[in-house]
């Protein structure tokens, strides 16, 4: 069996200009490689704008994304909350694929400026993430008041999160192995 170490993508959600997601995006990421596990960092706006083709392999970009999520052993995916909703954008790459996520675990960051922690887009997200065939971990990570959460040069300023974040990575790799040793030992795997 490979001894490989993981893989995960940390998707973050939006290319809005000055946006505060990015902090939590890299602080994540950091926290990752501390792990001991390789991080790509992936944002909608390097492979979906404009017209797109359905076929990844009529379009460069929509190739990449697919060899980065096809190597991905699981994702995170930081994101804003835009009128309760996530970002257009964050949509169109997750439906620009489908097998790559199948049976992957992946881990939710919710991300908001006022009190509630993103947890409208949290919720609405989780029906899409389910029809892609991943596997959504319970721990959850809704940031309220980003402002309060991360000074402006990305450090964690707020302290309740240090645990939060824990647990969340203890899970989070926890199902990335448990799924990883599942794909390698599973003659019947294909994707
Ligand atoms: C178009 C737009 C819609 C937003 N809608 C919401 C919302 O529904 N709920 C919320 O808590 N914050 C909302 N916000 C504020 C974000 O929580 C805030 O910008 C925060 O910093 C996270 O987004 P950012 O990464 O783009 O900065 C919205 C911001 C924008 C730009």
């Amino acid at each position: 069996m490979s001894d490989t170490p993981l893989i995960i993508a940390v998707i973050h959600g939006t290319s809005r200009e000055l946006n505060r997601s990015i902090h939590a995006a890299r602080f994540v990421m950091a926290e990752l490689k501390k792990h001991g596990v390789g991080v790509k960092f992936v944002e909608p706006a390097d492979y979906i704008i404009g017209r797109t083709e359905d076929n990844p392999e009529k379009d460069p970009r929509l190739l990449l994304w697919q060899k980065i999520a096809a190597s991905a052993d699981a994702f995170v995916i930081v994101t804003p909350e835009y009128n309760r909703g996530y970002p257009g954008e964050l949509k169109m790459l997750l439906d620009a694929l489908y097998d790559e996520y199948e049976k992957k675990p992946v881990g939710l960051i919710g991300v908001s400026n006022g009190g509630f922690g993103g947890a409208s887009v949290v919720t609405n997200i989780l029906p899409v993430l389910k029809e892609l065939g991943m596997v959504i971990i319970r721990e959850t990570i809704r940031i309220s008041k980003i402002q309060d959460v991360f000074d402006e040069e990305g450090r964690l300023k707020d302290e309740k999160y240090i645990q939060r974040f824990d647990d969340f990575f203890d899970e989070l790799l926890w199902f990335a192995s448990l799924l990883k040793k599942r794909e390698l030992t599973d003659p019947h795997e294909t994707s």
